[in-house]
């Protein structure tokens, strides 16, 4: 039962263009934590996720491979379906663009805006990303591509609707300046502030260039530009307007989750939006960080370059959904850029998993099992010590400094308050050694307060970890013979719970990994995995002669020569005699190629000549220089230049 209210919180809605990676995974693994820690302190939570469906980029994609691009986005989000499931993503409601539900009150919401007096028709010229679907000015261009994703852009040009957002700068100055809390972290909203200030253009709302969207309702040529069409989802998954019980209950969202990149869309744009339509405001916006490989943002194509995995799917089939959900939610700062590697990765989950967590709790449950029957005891027969003192005050205030680190959304600094408990209790084994309590009948009332104290530290740290690791929450429950599915945020501030129950020991709850074994499969897998993305097989090194010094290679002189006559050598086999012209020497050049070219086919050919070799005599005819011919592994080529016509001979 709810006690504190509602909380609602979102998701972007991904694009359907291809599997997720990791790090789309990053943001709904956070948006995860945060709905089930909420709903575990008290809150009436709705955890809305979805997919952004429609689009040019989408349309294109969808032509290149032949079907629809409904069947297209449909084989997609099963898959985005099907990930969140493996993952066990507890969200409310899953919003797809493309549902009739969406596509009705999106034009509904258009028509609020426009009878409003904030939609006209108007030209719009401008610079288009077609992956972003985005149009940039010329100053917003990095290196003149788009700011973005670094690629390209293009001059476009067309009819289009444009909503007034110029009109509600003002507005939004306001709303950053008099409410502090709206976006963070501060750096994107010092950004923001910014960018509006430098004067907000109108913006382009309708495209007519392609018919993958929802119909303008007042002009069938357009459809709705992705933007208005994709922030809505947030209200029309909550039934706005026209079946509004659950949007009166949720709206306005308590924080909408993104990527910094679409901070500008949700703290600017979509506030306008709602102004407009004259709706309640979103409570907050956050912006996070980027999970990098080799210091670009992780995508399919970077991925492909390298050895590291990013398939979250062939990451949990070997780790575990936990595993990877701790390793994203402990690594990275909130709102900060970080490096992803396997290496990372693998260290994390050794090192905090196998290591201090399932050490812990499988060090516990053998010592209940051997020295008192797989029972916890009362344990209440000695006088607590000033370490035993320590170990029940750590962690019996571990979950209020969980709750001011959630509060934060620092879920890395949660699951450190988290594993400070669990460190400290491993280290409380160390320094009671119940080993050597054991050895003397007199110690055993100690002894049970020792195994007393660790059961209920894990049982503390059983619920802790339940938002962030529920299936290890619960295993972990089992063993220690807990009512597993009965977690109580409130139980982690009591520390006299345990007596009585039977400890049972399962499997490790996770398995110690090979680090150096993992790392060379999973090079291997990232191999593969590049290999396929570029259709071309694994790069094998080549075999090559030893390496030589740059100014060996500076005392070569190329020229261009062309060859005039080419024919047999008259005593040998293997080579041919060329008659080539440079500039306005002939000469004679022989080389090793006649089982690779006829000389009929070597004439007119304009070659590279190395031409200050030492002159040669080759069965007792002069080779003055030598043409370049490469070889491809197979036979030789020969390295061609341009020819007159401005054509690649070969
Ligand atoms: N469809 C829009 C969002 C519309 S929301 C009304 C979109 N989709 S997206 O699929 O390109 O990106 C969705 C989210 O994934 C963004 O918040 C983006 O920041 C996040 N990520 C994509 N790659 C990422 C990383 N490498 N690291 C962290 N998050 C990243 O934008």
């Amino acid at each position: 039962m709810s006690t504190k209210g509602t909380y609602y919180i979102t998701t972007p809605i991904y694009y359907p263009s291809s599997n997720l990676h990791i790090g789309h995974t990053y943001c709904t693994v956070m948006a995860d934590a945060m709905a089930r820690f909420k709903r575990l302190s008290g809150y009436d939570v709705r955890f809305l996720t979805g997919t952004d469906e429609h689009g040019q980029k989408i349309q294109t994609l969808a032509e290149a491979k032949g079907v629809s691009p409904q069947a297209y986005v449909d084989e997609v989000v099963d898959g985005i379906k099907k990930l969140w499931a493996t993952m066990e993503i507890s969200y409310d409601d899953f919003i797809r663009t493309t549902e009739p539900r969406h596509v009705e009150r999106v034009q509904k919401i258009f028509m609020k805006m426009y009878e409003n007096g904030d939609i006209y028709k108007g030209e719009y010229e401008g610079l288009y990303c077609t992956p972003c679907e985005s149009f940039w000015t010329e100053s917003q261009l990095v290196n003149g591509c788009c700011p973005d994703c670094g690629r390209p852009v293009t001059p476009a040009k067309e009819e289009a609707y444009f909503f007034k957002l110029s009109k509600y700068a003002d507005k939004l100055l306001e709303l950053f300046e008099t409410n502090p809390e709206f976006l963070q972290p501060e750096s994107r909203r010092n950004e923001m502030v910014s960018f509006i200030k430098q004067g907000l253009d109108d913006l382009c709302i309708s495209r007519s260039t392609f018919d993958w969207g929802i119909p303008v309702p007042i002009d069938e040529k357009h459809v709705i530009y992705v933007w208005l069409d994709a922030l809505t989802n947030y209200i029309t998954a909550l039934g706005y307007p026209d079946e509004p019980e659950l949007y009166e209950k949720y709206w306005p969202a308590n924080v909408h989750l993104v990527g910094k990149e679409i901070v500008r869309f949700h703290s600017i744009i979509w506030p306008a939006m709602l102004m407009s339509a004259g709706l309640p405001l979103p409570k907050k916006v956050l912006g996070h960080g980027w999970l990098l490989l080799g210091g670009e943002k992780v995508s399919k194509s970077k991925a492909a370059k390298g050895a590291d995995v990013v398939d979250p799917v062939v990451l949990i089939d070997r780790y575990g959904v936990d595993a990877l959900k701790y390793f994203l939610l402990r690594e990275y700062t909130f709102g900060q850029d970080g490096v992803f590697t396997n290496e990372v990765m693998l260290k994390r989950m050794n090192y905090d998993l196998a290591n201090d967590l399932g050490n812990l709790v499988s060090r516990t449950v053998s010592m209940i099992e051997k020295y008192n029957g797989g029972v916890v005891p009362a344990g209440d027969g000695v006088k607590p010590d000033a370490i035993d003192e320590e170990l029940r005050a750590i962690a019996v205030g571990a979950a209020a400094k969980v709750e001011e680190q959630m509060d934060k959304f620092a879920f890395n600094m949660a699951l450190e308050e988290i594993w400070v408990l669990v460190r400290r209790a491993n280290k409380y084994i160390d320094e009671k050694a119940p080993w050597v309590l054991a050895k003397d009948p007199e110690k055993k009332p100690e002894l049970d307060a020792v195994l007393k104290n660790l059961a209920e530290a894990i049982r503390i740290i059983s619920i802790l970890i339940y938002p962030f690791m529920h299936t290890t929450s619960k295993e972990i429950r089992k063993q220690m013979g807990l009512w597993y599915s009965d977690v109580v945020w409130e139980d982690a501030f009591e520390f006299e719970m345990m007596c009585g129950e039977q400890v049972k020991k399962g499997d490790a709850i996770f398995p110690r990994l090979d680090i150096e074994k993992e790392l060379e499969e999973l090079a291997e897998i990232g191999k593969k995995a590049a290999g396929a993305a570029s259709g071309e097989p694994e790069s094998i090194p080549l075999e090559l002669k030893p390496e030589i010094e740059y100014d060996d290679f500076a005392k070569i002189d190329f020229r261009v020569g062309l060859i005039e006559k080419a024919e047999k050598h008259p005593k040998a086999d293997k080579l041919l005699v060329f008659q080539v012209k440079m500039g306005t020497e002939r000469r004679q050049v022989i080389s090793g190629v006649a089982e690779d070219f006829s000389p009929e086919e070597m004439v007119g050919k304009k070659v590279i000549v190395v031409a200050n070799l030492k002159p040669r005599q080759l069965r007792g005819m002069e080779s003055k220089g030598m043409l370049l011919f490469a070889d491809n592994g197979k036979r030789c080529e020969i390295v061609t230049t341009i020819a007159p016509d401005g054509e690649v001979v070969s």
